[in-house]
């Protein structure tokens, strides 16, 4: 039974909310004996708003349910055995990390926020504790534009921040889809709200470490490249590197990142990865990353990579069950753990990033 917004050790009274296959779902109707984890949640909208549903855990107890949560995934869904103790790293900041957002926008209610729990109504958020002073300043300027200047179809609004400016997606009033950058490890990344960027800045110099490590050799494979996150350092590290992304928007900056960093020995393709495999012949490669969204890879692009063999995987996910599916195909496909390690990019929610390093 998954209780929301329980902590771990708590006794408390729930009602089932609905039933899938042998899992409950219940929601807490009194708290008889709290956790010694649990925490008065600083936020007003906890519970209400979809956003942040960790808040009432001390942030030791957050990273301790992710690690188990990783933990959990590769047990039950990968079947792997004795698993090494996973550690999670944590954000240097709790709050005010968070330099990406989506907000939703009810015209006729008039509010402007996220998702509640479990329903499409906007919570209607002034101060959202996560987002980065940058970000909630933009916030409050959204909040403060008359009605008449949204347009009348505007449902969502993309935006993230950069150095020293925020972009918007798609661009309205003053708001615009300005070009941005920031850079990690001494790269520097162009991009804007129209392309996929990570949500926590802090830890993505860790987390590209972790993932390549001291991987080296003739050629690597970076498949859910965005603009490009990993395919800098990849370039650095291995003499000829292809990069894959559907999105054209990230495709492009992906491009003109290499190009501005002075890079000629990789290439981005458009495409999305299951065609691409189809389409294009690699020759032998040494070493393939890939980041895909919550869902996963589909099965075709597992098969690809099985197909080509490369002698290490470097699996990065925002989704340990989706993770674990796909590991699962790639054990059985003759891959074993070198290493996993998890990373807090989005603390105070029970997402997790996780990096498993495979080899042949
Ligand atoms: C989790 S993001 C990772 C991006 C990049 N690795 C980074 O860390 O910034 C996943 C990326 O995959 C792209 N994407 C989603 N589905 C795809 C597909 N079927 N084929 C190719 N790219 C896809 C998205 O546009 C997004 O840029």
């Amino acid at each position: 039974m998954f209780v929301a917004l329980a902590a771990p050790g708590d006794r408390v009274r729930v009602r089932v909310e609905r039933e899938q296959g042998n899992v409950l779902f219940a929601s807490i109707e009194e708290i008889l004996t709290p956790s010694p984890v649990r925490i008065e949640p600083p936020c007003p909208y906890f519970g209400r708003c979809g956003g942040c549903d960790f808040q009432q855990l001390t942030y030791e107890a957050q990273l301790a349910a992710k690690s188990e949560m990783i933990r959990d995934c590769l047990h039950r869904i990968a079947r792997l055995e004795n698993l090494p103790d996973i550690v999670v790293t944590p954000s240097p900041d709790a709050w005010r990390y968070r330099m990406r957002a989506m907000w939703q926008i009810d015209q006729e209610e008039r509010t402007i926020g996220y998702y509640e729990r479990g329903s499409r109504r906007v919570c209607d958020v002034v101060d959202c504790a996560v987002l980065r002073p940058d970000l909630q300043a933009r916030l409050e300027a959204v909040r403060g534009t008359d009605w008449a200047e949204f347009p009348p179809d505007l449902k969502h609004l993309d935006v993230v921040a950069g150095e020293d400016d925020v972009s918007f997606a798609p661009a309205f009033a003053n708001f615009e889809t300005r070009e941005l950058s920031l850079t990690v490890r001494g790269e520097v990344y162009r991009y804007n709200a129209k392309s996929f960027f990570q949500i926590n800045p802090s830890l993505l110099g860790p987390l590209i470490d972790f993932a390549l490590g001291d991987a080296t050799g003739e050629s690597a494979i970076d498949l859910y490249s965005g603009v490009g996150l990993f395919t800098l350092p990849l370039s650095r590290q291995f003499r000829r590197v292809i990069a894959v992304e559907s999105n054209s928007n990230a495709a492009r900056f992906g491009r003109w990142n290499l190009r501005d960093a002075g890079v000629d020995n990789t290439e981005v393709f458009t495409a999305n990865v299951a065609g691409w495999f189809n389409e294009v012949s690699t020759g032998d490669v040494d070493f393939i990353l890939l980041d895909p969204p919550r869902v996963g890879a589909e099965s075709a692009v597992i098969k690809g990579i099985l197909d080509l063999h490369p002698q290490q995987i470097s699996y990065v996910s925002c989704d340990p069950a989706t993770l674990a599916r796909d590991l699962r195909k790639l054990f059985l496909g003759g891959y074993t753990i070198r290493s996993i390690g998890g990373f807090d990019l989005f603390p105070q929610t029970h997402h997790v990033e996780t990096v498993v390093r495979l080899m042949a």
